[in-house]
């Protein structure tokens, strides 16, 4: 396996740039978005965990009850440990959410809660309850 590192927006990249199964990866163009309010780098269409990884970033989430930090663990959408708020969204599985241009990511509380004002907060309750990987609140 060969990894690549270089410096990003001031914290050290590192990615597999040649898997001994998988081959290269093919990767998208490069764009910015923003992590808790500070802008970094990443390919267009990875998962945004596989950005915020690549940029140092390891807690996405702090569990309800106990305030404990979670970040990837499952990377296929079952466990919820990956959950983050994305423009004002929150529980989104980011091991499987495609990373865009200007994306706000942001690190998730808990469950976090929902802006009654914002006019996507009927939809986003619906999408949630729907979800068959709501988050854990026992934790
Ligand atoms: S890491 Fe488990 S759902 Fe994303």
């Amino acid at each position: 396996m060969v990894t690549d590192e270089r410096e990003g927006f001031g914290v050290a990249m590192s990615r597999i740039v040649e898997h001994p199964i998988m081959g290269a990866p093919i990767k998208g163009i490069r764009v910015v978005f923003t992590y808790d309010g500070v802008e970094m780098e990443g390919y267009e269409g990875e998962p945004i965990a596989m950005a915020l990884k690549a940029a140092g970033v390891e807690v996405h989430r702090f569990t309800a009850k106990r305030h404990e930090p979670r970040g990837i663990f499952c990377a296929i959408g079952r466990c919820t440990d990956c959950v983050m708020v994305v423009d004002g969204k929150p529980n989104v599985r980011t091991c499987m959410t495609p990373l865009a241009a200007g994306m706000d990511v942001r690190t998730q509380d808990g469950v976090a809660p929902l802006d009654l004002d914002d006019p996507r907060a009927e939809a986003l309750v619906a999408e949630a309850a729907a979800s068959p990987a709501a988050v854990r609140e026992d934790e």
